[in-house]
């Protein structure tokens, strides 16, 4: 890989999307669970027909994350990928509902995600911290426990909330109250929106939500004003483009709007977000950068030092990144 030396920076990956379907089938085994055989009919992907196929094949396979130890197993496994793609720091999304749904409490799925940053870190040098993420279909009664759990046992790794889940099921403004209760505390925060949906989706998250980011985001720029607003409010999009290529939001890279949102000056960082689902990795999403839209070396860096900015961590750990990438 051409891009193998360029340090990285993920800031958009679920990590219940990393779990690898050799990892899968371990931790069903080792907890007992038996997975739909349907999830592991490949080696080293899955499938799904379309977006809500794709969230129902997500939630299908976390289901094989039983216990804290789980937790650290997948973030250490990922995390020792990305360390062999030179990535120097990933922002993860965790979901208090999935931890929830395979019985394990919020302060128990953090301590075990925990212990895999650490190993990792001592491991590898890698830093990673999490972003605790509501799913917008499961609706804003559960977001606001999720918001509260932060707030009611803060620890060092979790640095802000998001939003994932279908972008077309309820509305931006149910999930205020959440959102504005960890903002209240110092908590950055980001949201899905402008790829399953179109650009009101991102307009209504600017309006209702104090985020920081977009995930995705990559419709905006089918509305010139409000690309002109990102830019001109410094919000960074998280862009996932072999996901959206993958999901079928776009049928051709060169239909991709990635260049123009770059060109129209918009922050932005490079990302995975469910790599065995998108048969990508983060190294291979800058290693398209290069190779399907012709982005330089000076950029690739230059888009993970807008990254290392636009990170949720502390002053502190930025500074330590800003000194690997040179
Ligand atoms: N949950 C996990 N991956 C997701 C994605 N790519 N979009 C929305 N919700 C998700
Ligand atoms: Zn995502």
């Amino acid at each position: 890989m051409q891009t193998q030396n360029i340090p990285k920076v993920e800031l958009h990956v679920h990590i219940e999307g990393t779990i690898t379907p050799s990892l899968a089938k371990k931790l069903a085994t080792r907890n007992g669970v038996k997975l739909d055989p349907s999830v592991l009919q490949y080696e080293d992907h899955y499938t799904f027909t379309d977006f809500l196929d794709f969230l129902n094949q997500y939630d299908m396979v976390a289901d094989c994350i039983r216990t804290p130890q789980d937790y650290e197993d997948l973030v250490y496994d990922y995390l020792e990928r990305c360390a062999a793609e030179n990535v120097i720091y990933v922002e993860f999304f965790g979901s208090k509902d999935h931890g929830e749904a395979c019985g394990i409490s919020y302060p128990d799925m953090v301590a075990g995600m925990a212990k895999g940053i650490e190993r990792a870190e001592a491991d590898f040098g890698i830093i990673c911290r999490c972003i605790m993420t509501c799913v917008r279909h499961y609706g804003h009664e559960r977001a606001l426990p999720a918001a509260q759990a932060m707030i009611d046992h803060p620890h060092p790794i979790v640095v802000g909330l998001g939003m994932a889940g279908d972008e077309n099921a309820h509305h931006p403004k149910d999930f205020a109250a959440a959102f504005n209760l960890v903002h209240k505390a110092g908590y950055p925060t980001t949201a899905h929106a402008g790829e399953a949906a179109g650009p009101q989706s991102v307009k209504d998250c600017l309006k209702y939500l104090p985020i920081k980011r977009i995930g995705h985001g990559v419709r905006s720029i089918e509305d010139p004003a409000l690309v002109k607003e990102i830019v001109q409010k410094g919000i960074a999009l998280e862009l996932c483009p072999g996901s959206n290529l993958s999901l079928g939001f776009y049928d051709q890279p060169e239909d991709h709007p990635i260049l123009k949102l770059k060109e129209a000056g918009c922050r932005m960082s490079l990302n995975s977000d469910d790599p065995p689902y998108f048969m990508t990795t983060i190294g291979m999403e800058y290693e398209n950068g290069m190779q399907l839209w012709g982005l330089t070396e000076d950029e690739l860096r230059g888009i993970t030092k807008m990254a290392i900015e636009d990170a949720f961590c502390d002053d502190e750990t930025k500074a330590k990144l800003l000194a690997k990438l040179g």
